[in-house]
């Protein structure tokens, strides 16, 4: 049993999804998954450990933005020997190049951050996926015939701004897309040696304001969860 997450050692998979929102994961527990088990609901953040295919994968929380998921994935890497985390999430497209539905790997994300700086004493602004589950995902997209971009992101520390276009870091690296979490995912990655990946389908497209509904959110975050559920098993 770790601080924040409740289950037993041994209750959690090597391989963890890990959307934003726990009732997502609830979502994919309970449509992809078969022989359930809810293993932690610590704040409501629950986790669940069940078959894909026949092959044990859990899915749990990470909550929003960089503090929340720093902690739980140190958590599951520490506590729970997991190998590989893959964050399956949503972003706000930087331009009109992007469209909503669009599937991304994020080979970098750069951010503003002091979190690696702090945390493990890693200096710079961008840090890269780890291990080979981004790799991994581009194969696996390419034999479900799915289009999926590798790019750079912004993991931002804030949602609201004044300026969405105009921060530097973006500027600096040519950011294609923000989201909240990547950056702290890669870093805790990157310091205790482990595999993590992110993928994100975009929700909104910043200049345009085009957005994907609430109510379209679960039929159009399937791909990505079959994507990485399809990855996690290899
Ligand atoms: N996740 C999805 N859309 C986002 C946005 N516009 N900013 C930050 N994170 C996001």
């Amino acid at each position: 049993m770790s601080v924040h997450i409740a289950a037993k050692k041994g209750d959690i998979a090597k391989i963890v999804l890990q959307p934003g929102d726990p009732l997502r994961a609830k979502y994919i527990a309970d449509n992809f998954l078969t022989d359930v088990k809810l293993v932690s609901k610590t704040r409501n953040v629950f986790y669940f450990t069940g078959l894909y295919k026949g092959k044990e994968v859990s899915v749990g929380a990470s909550g929003m933005g960089i503090p929340s998921i720093g902690i739980y994935s140190y958590e599951l890497f520490t506590e729970f020997d997991v190998d590989t985390i893959i964050r399956i999430g949503t972003c706000g497209g930087y331009s009109t190049d992007l469209k909503v539905y669009d599937l991304l790997n994020v080979e970098f994300a750069a951010s503003e951050s002091t979190y690696a700086k702090y945390s493990w004493e890693i200096e710079g602004d961008l840090i890269s996926h780890q291990g080979n589950a981004f790799g991994l995902l581009n194969d696996t997209a390419k034999e479900l015939d799915l289009n999926i971009k590798s790019t750079t992101i912004h993991t931002s520390d804030v949602f609201y701004r004044k300026n969405p276009g105009q921060v530097d870091i973006v500027k600096k690296y040519n950011c294609s897309a923000v989201e909240m979490e990547a950056f702290a995912l890669f870093a805790n990655a990157q310091y205790l040696g482990k595999n993590a990946a992110t993928i994100l389908t975009v929700s909104d497209i910043i200049p345009t304001g085009d957005e994907i509904t609430a109510d379209q959110r679960e039929t159009a975050l399937t791909p990505m969860i079959e994507l990485a559920l399809e990855t996690a098993i290899k």
